[in-house]
């Protein structure tokens, strides 16, 4: 009986690029779906951006671009890591999407009308100046025990007590640096406390879909711990929001994180649109198992809110939710938003080859939710030993003798040879842990497969025969050799899908599906040369990949726009610059400048600055006077950037200053400073913007 799979990752918010996290996750179920396929199992894989929600809002309105053009600009950005690290995924979609907001309206309307949402007044800080209510971390104030300043609405980093953002002295708005006010609404609840709810939750959290960790922790959520019983769920967000609007509720909408998991039926009811597939019938199916991959932050949206919506709304709950740990590269914990040292593209820029990291994050995974970690001479040299010293190594040595000496022809069935029968025997074991995503279990049972076929190589010494001129003792071993390694190519090709193909290929044989492991190459079968089928991994690429050089940053030619608005070309500073929206493509590299030292950089005093006010400058071309904002206090620059720039526009908005340039008198007044600004050959001037969450006063290093 085949079985019928849907089966997603975790869609990535729509701000930032991939990191290795993201591409961790992506491969291993990308993994696990290839070793499906190859079972003969039917499976629909799928992924989208999460593109709502108040992050994503700031970030565009703080570039200067729609909140759909930013998302628009990220989706764009995804294809050469998915392509590059060959996750086949067979859709990927937006929550920003006609789908999304139909499913999600209609899971809304459902939940409605079986009684589970209703309204309620919340109190809660509002902005006055950004005209918009405030999530908890845009709100920053005096610890309301020690007094120290600058910390968030929930504990202090300073004595760690804990307290709610209204207790805070003295609070600010971290958007406009204004007073926020407590303001009331009406908000959407998901009444998650319901009886049916609580008894459904506990069925289904108990039902063996779990790890057990993760189980665990569902039920602590559950059953309620220190007296905190599972609290209704507030759905809804006032307007400006950047989300889906909850029908007939002017101003309201949905919370991103109702809508973010519907995007996972958004994108595949896309697909089933493009390919002609039914997606009612596919999910109504009792057959379908419907599977997700998390990371271990987002259990408790995936194993509380979303099955309950989906079981109250009448869909199809979630058969699975496996969930992983975190990537730590060098024992280094990774960024949310910036990920690790490891940068995937630059990766893949360097041509470094993707499989060697596919296998070794298989190598480090299991089915429990621990962290891996990334160890860079680890790594080198797992991939070295394993891949190249043990599974290329059997071809190597055998291969050409058979395109040689044999006219490429195999012989036939060696019964005598215990090994191949091993190796055939070994698929179900294999299979099974493949199947429980116990991946690294399955690659060290694969490598001692590996190393027994090369101790039978070793043993009968191919090269020593084929001196002694024994032609068929010598087509023997060969032949049998290259059984072994299509076999171990067989259970490596979920792992390593490019270099199966290109095995398959030399080998010239069909697609290997996991059932061919019970047979082998026939006689004659006539194989192609032999061709180099994987490099080693040449320490200087682990150089390259984590010693990024200056010029390789410098993706923009970024320029410094001095007070008196002249553009000087500088080495770049920021790589985390983004591309204004008209911007015309990637611009001509400037010309490196000459190298400095880290001590001549730190001579830079760059803060991050909010521009509180841009105007014109009576009788100035080019120039306009900026107000900004560095925390500790505010300066007067004048900026070159008259041309690019609505003055209007740029109030509010996050950019980066030399805070420790002279301060240079002009004819219109004292600039005390700069900011930074892109530009290139072709016309255009883009300020340079921190990601959203920056602070004014930051020091940019
Ligand atoms: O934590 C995150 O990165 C979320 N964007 C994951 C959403 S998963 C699903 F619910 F969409
Ligand atoms: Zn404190």
């Amino acid at each position: 009986m085949k079985r019928k799979l849907f089966v997603t990752t975790a869609l990535p918010y729509a701000n930032g690029s991939f990191h290795i996290g993201h591409i961790m996750e992506y491969i291993q179920a990308d993994i696990w779906v290839r070793f499906q396929r190859m079972q003969g199992n039917t499976v629909h894989f799928v992924c989208a951006d999460d593109a709502h929600g108040a992050p994503i809002m700031l970030k565009a309105e703080a570039e200067g671009v729609t909140p759909q053009q930013l998302v628009a600009r990220i989706g764009a950005e995804r294809k050469q890591y998915l392509d590059g690290f060959h996750i086949g995924f067979d859709n990927w979609h937006s929550t920003d999407s006609p789908e999304n907001t139909e499913l999600s309206q209609d899971i809304y309307r459902k939940l409605r009308a079986a009684g589970l949402t209703y309204t309620k007044p919340v109190e809660q800080f509002y902005d006055p100046v950004k005209g918009m209510f405030l999530a908890d971390r845009y709100i920053k104030g005096e610890c309301p025990k020690c007094g120290a300043k600058d910390q968030y609405g929930d504990a202090c980093e300073n004595c760690s007590s804990v307290y709610a953002p209204t207790d805070l002295v003295n609070p600010y708005s971290t958007l406009s640096g204004a007073a926020p006010e407590l303001k009331t609404s009406e908000h959407y609840f998901f009444r998650l406390s319901d009886p049916k709810c609580l008894a459904f939750l506990r069925e289904w959290v108990g039902n063996d879909r779990l790890q057990s960790q993760v189980a665990n922790k569902a039920k602590e959520w559950l059953e309620g711990k220190d007296d905190k019983a599972l609290g209704d769920w507030d759905i809804s967000r006032d307007a400006p929001y950047f989300g889906i609007p909850i029908p007939d509720a002017p101003g309201k909408y949905f919370y991103v994180w109702l809508d973010a998991p519907v995007g996972y039926l958004a994108s595949f009811k896309n697909y089933c649109g493009k390919k002609g597939i039914d997606f009612d019938g596919f999910l109504a199916d009792p057959q379908t198992e419907q599977i997700h991959f998390i990371g271990k932050d987002i259990i408790y949206f995936h194993t509380l809110f979303w099955p309950a919506m989906l079981k109250f709304a009448g869909y199809k709950i979630p058969d699975q939710v496996y969930v992983h740990g975190f990537i730590t590269v060098s024992g280094e914990k990774m960024s949310k938003s910036r990920g690790t040292g490891i940068s995937p593209l630059r990766y893949l820029e360097i041509g470094m080859n993707p499989e060697w990291l596919r296998y070794y994050i298989a190598a480090k995974l299991s089915a429990n939710v621990e962290d891996v970690d990334f160890n860079p001479d680890d790594f080198m040299a797992r991939v070295n030993s394993d891949l190249i010293g043990k599974y290329i190594n059997i071809a190597s040595r055998c291969a050409g003798f058979i395109a040689k000496r044999f006219e490429g022809k195999l012989l036939g069935q060696d019964e005598s040879n215990v090994f191949i029968s091993e190796m055939q025997d070994a698929a179900p074991v294999i299979a099974d842990l493949f199947e429980n995503r116990e991946y690294g279990k399955a690659l060290r049972e694969i490598m001692s497969l590996a190393d027994r076929a090369n101790v039978f190589v070793d043993v009968n010494k191919p090269w020593e025969i084929a001196k002694t001129g024994r032609p068929v003792d010598l087509h023997r071993t060969c032949t049998d050799a290259l059984q072994m390694f299509r076999l171990l190519t067989l259970y490596l090709k979920p792992v390593l899908p490019q270099l199966a193909r290109s095995v398959e290929s030399f080998l010239k044989i069909p697609e290997l599906k996991w059932s061919d492991a019970a047979a082998l190459m026939p006689e004659e079968h006539e194989i192609d040369k032999y061709q180099h089928l994987m490099t080693r991994i040449d320490p200087k690429q682990l150089d390259a990949l984590f010693d990024i050089p200056a010029p390789a940053k410098e993706k923009m030619g970024v320029s410094v726009t001095s007070k008196s608005g002249s553009q000087s070309q500088s080495p770049a500073i920021s790589s985390s610059s983004t591309p204004h929206p008209t911007s015309p493509g990637p611009a001509a590299p400037a010309a490196a400048a000459a190298t400095i030292s880290i001590d001549d950089f730190a001579k830079i005093d760059l803060r991050v600055a909010r521009i509180v006010k841009a105007e014109l400058v009576e009788g100035a071309d080019k120039l306009l006077k900026l107000t900004l904002d560095i925390g500790s206090e505010q300066r007067t620059v004048f900026a070159g950037i008259k041309s690019a720039y609505d003055p209007a526009a740029l109030a509010g908005r996050l950019t980066v200053m030399v805070a420790n340039l002279a301060p240079r008198k002009m004819k219109f007044g004292l600039s005390q400073g700069m900011v930074l600004a892109a530009s290139g050959e072709a016309s255009g001037i883009y300020l340079l913007a921190p990601d959203s969450g920056a602070q004014p006063g930051m020091k940019v290093k």
